[in-house]
Parts: structure tokens; C-alpha cells; sequence
């Protein structure tokens, strides 16, 4: 997608330096950086402390982080270690373990000379792989728009609300809910997003608001709270979230909060979509409540909230009392049950053993 009309993924390998660069969101929307991850401990310093993050771009930096250290070391302790090292970084994306695995397995028959370039075209192919994805994600979606578009007044707004950022930043690129927003806009359908600001970390208020900008999406942000109230009043015609991990019997983990927009949506007869590529399906896993693993990050992310001041700096500031201890779940997770319908790239199924098995028989057991 475009950064000031230029075009940019949120990772990329330059020829010119011969390294992996990426987009540091952490200083988004204030700030735009660009930096180079050189060795095994900046990818999983990268993933860890969330320079990027979202499930699918999370993977796409460990199979560049497995490259790069093939080039370095190609031993197959080196292989082994390297898998450990980054994928302890992050519990709850399911990606990171897809893109492990699925390096380690290329990698280790190979005899170590071929192992750096195979790797590394491998990773460029993982990104490219995850781009199509979301590309045909956003125009299974449109049809759900269109969709939604024919039961209204001709050139009705559709109102479409998402929580956290499961935008192309949280991607290689398109991303994966925004995709179909993408594409919708593209269409001339016109849309207008609700966008969740996602405390703690605010995704939606400094990712997916800036994603909306720099597109030219009618979009408001709200506060997490707010969802509710919009969908009682009429004010919400669709939502579609990302996930972190979808189990093989359609239940949902995403971002925080998720659980209780879908709880809302439900409630209010509105239709709760998931946007996933199929490395994001979890197909060892069943029940999303008792079997995936919640990340709990920090209580300063809750203590703390980080913003652009008046003078134009940006700085973090305590809103609690001192010495006020935090809990800091990190995803949550939304059973089938609650959920319309699955966005895949392949397309679009009921969210349940059934539905997923029927798109990709393949993994299904
Ligand atoms: O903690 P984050 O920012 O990595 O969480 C991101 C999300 O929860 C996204 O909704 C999810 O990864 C889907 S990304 C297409």
C-alpha cells in the first residue's frame, strides 16, 4: 500500500544494502522509520518488542529471520536454535509457528551450502504468498459488501467496523480485514470505518487510523466502548476483525476486546466477519478457549499511554495512581458460535470444523 504515494510493504529485502528492512511501527502515526534487521537477535527483538506485529507479518520477519541466519551460520544447531530463539518471542500468533516449521522442514534436508539462498528466496516467497492471500481476502470480502450494498438505498454508505490493526501493517501488505474495505473503496462502494482505538496499545488509533489516511478511507476512531452503542443505533452494518489463530473447529483468537464486539454484534443481528490467510488456521487446535495461549505483556502498557504532546513531541504518561498493579491479556478469544463467517483466500465458510474442512480438505483431519 502507499506511504505518501509511495509504495511500500511493511517488510522487504533491499538488493541495494542486502538486507531485510522493515517499517518500526512503533513510532506510527508520529513518526515514520524504516530499519534494517541484520542478525538473529534484531528479528526477535523486532517480533518481541513489536517494532512489527500483527499474526501474518509476524511469521514473514521469523522466515527472513531463519534466512538471514542461514547466511550467518547454517549448521543445523544453528537451524534449531534460531527456531527456539524466535519463536518464543510471541505465544499467541499461530503464524510465527507456521513460518518456523515450515523453514526448519524446507531447510534441513538441504546440505548447508544451499541452505542461506534457498531460504532466502524461500522468505520472499513466504511474503509474496501472504500478499496474494490477502489480495483474494479482500475480493472474497467485497462480495460480502456488495453483498450488504445491494440491501441498502443506491449509494448508502456502508458502515464496517474493525478492531485493533489487522491492516496491511499487520501484514506484508493489503492486510487481511482491511483488505476487503481496500478493495470496497477501490470499487467506489463507499465505506466508512469505525475504527477501534484497541487499548492498550492503541493499534487502531495509530495504525489502522493512519492506514485510513494515507487511503482515503471515511473512517472515525472510537473508543473501545463505543462499538455497542453504534450497532443498538443502526450505526454498524458489518465488522470484520483479523485473528491471531483460528482453531480447526472456527473459533476466533484476535486482539483483546474482540470477544465482546463480537458478543455485541451477536446481540444486535449484525454480522461478526474473520479475515484470515490459512496459516493463520491452527488445525492442531480445537478449543480456542481452553487450548491457545494467551500472551500477557506488560502492566505498563496499561499504566502508561504513549501520544504526540502539544509542542509536537511524543511521550508516554501515567494515567493511574502510582503503584496501581495491571493485567495485560493480550488476545481474547471469540467462539464459533458468535461468528458469521470466515474470509479466507480461498473463500468464504461457515466458521466450524465443517466449513473450514470444506476449503482446505488438505489440512483437515
Ligand atoms: O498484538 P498485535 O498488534 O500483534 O495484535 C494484532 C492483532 O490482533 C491482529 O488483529 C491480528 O494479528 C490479525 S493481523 C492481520
Amino acid at each position: 500500500m502507499k506511504v505518501d504515494g509511495k509504495h511500500f510493504r511493511s517488510i522487504w529485502f533491499d538488493d541495494d544494502s542486502g538486507t531485510v528492512k522493515i517499517i518500526e511501527q512503533r513510532w506510527l502515526p508520529h513518526e515514520f522509520r524504516v530499519v534494517e534487521l541484520i542478525k538473529r537477535e534484531d528479528f526477535a527483538t523486532a517480533i518481541r518488542d513489536m517494532w512489527v506485529r500483527g499474526a501474518p507479518l509476524i511469521g514473514a520477519t521469523a522466515a527472513y529471520g531463519v534466512a538471514v541466519q542461514m547466511s550467518i551460520d547454517p549448521s543445523d544447531a544453528s537451524l534449531d536454535e534460531t527456531w527456539q530463539v524466535l519463536h518464543e518471542t510471541r505465544p499467541t500468533a499461530i503464524n510465527l509457528r507456521w513460518a518456523l516449521n515450515h523453514m526448519r522442514e524446507l531447510l534441513k534436508p538441504l546440505p548447508e551450502s544451499e541452505r542461506a539462498s534457498i531460504a532466502m528466496r524461500r522468505a520472499a516467497e513466504i511474503c509474496n504468498e501472504d500478499v496474494e492471500c490477502n489480495r483474494q481476502i479482500g475480493l472474497n470480502g467485497l462480495e460480502l459488501i456488495r453483498e450488504i450494498a445491494a440491501k441498502k438505498k443506491p449509494g448508502e454508505t456502508i458502515k464496517i467496523l474493525t478492531h485493533c490493526n489487522a491492516g496491511w501493517l499487520a501484514t506484508v501488505d493489503w492486510g487481511t480485514a482491511t483488505s476487503p474495505i481496500y478493495h470496497a473503496a477501490e470499487a467506489g462502494i463507499p465505506v466508512h470505518v469505525w475504527v477501534d482505538e484497541t487499548r492498550p496499545r492503541n493499534q487502531g488509533a495509530q495504525l489502522t487510523a493512519w492506514e485510513m489516511v494515507g487511503h482515503g478511507v471515511s473512517h472515525q476512531l472510537i473508543v473501545d466502548n463505543a462499538g455497542g452503542h453504534l450497532m443498538q443505533h443502526g450505526e454498524v452494518d458489518m465488522v470484520i476483525v483479523g485473528t491471531d489463530r483460528t482453531t480447526a473447529h472456527g473459533d476466533v483468537c484476535n486482539k483483546i476486546g474482540t470477544y465482546l464486539k463480537a458478543l455485541a454484534a451477536f446481540d444486535n443481528n449484525i454480522p461478526f466477519y474473520v479475515a484470515l490467510p490459512s496459516p493463520t488456521i491452527d488445525w492442531t487446535v480445537k478449543d480456542g478457549v481452553a487450548e491457545i495461549p494467551i500472551e500477557e505483556r506488560e502492566d505498563a502498557e496499561v499504566t502508561k499511554v504513549w501520544g504526540k504532546l502539544e509542542d509536537g513531541s511524543v511521550a508516554s504518561v501515567q494515567i493511574c495512581p502510582d503503584g496501581s498493579p495491571a493485567g495485560n491479556p493480550a488476545f481474547d478469544v471469540t467462539p464459533r458460535r458468535l461468528v458469521t463467517g470466515l474470509i479466507t483466500e480461498r473463500g468464504v465458510c461457515k466458521a466450524s470444523p465443517e466449513g473450514l474442512a470444506a476449503l482446505f480438505p488438505e489440512f483437515a483431519k
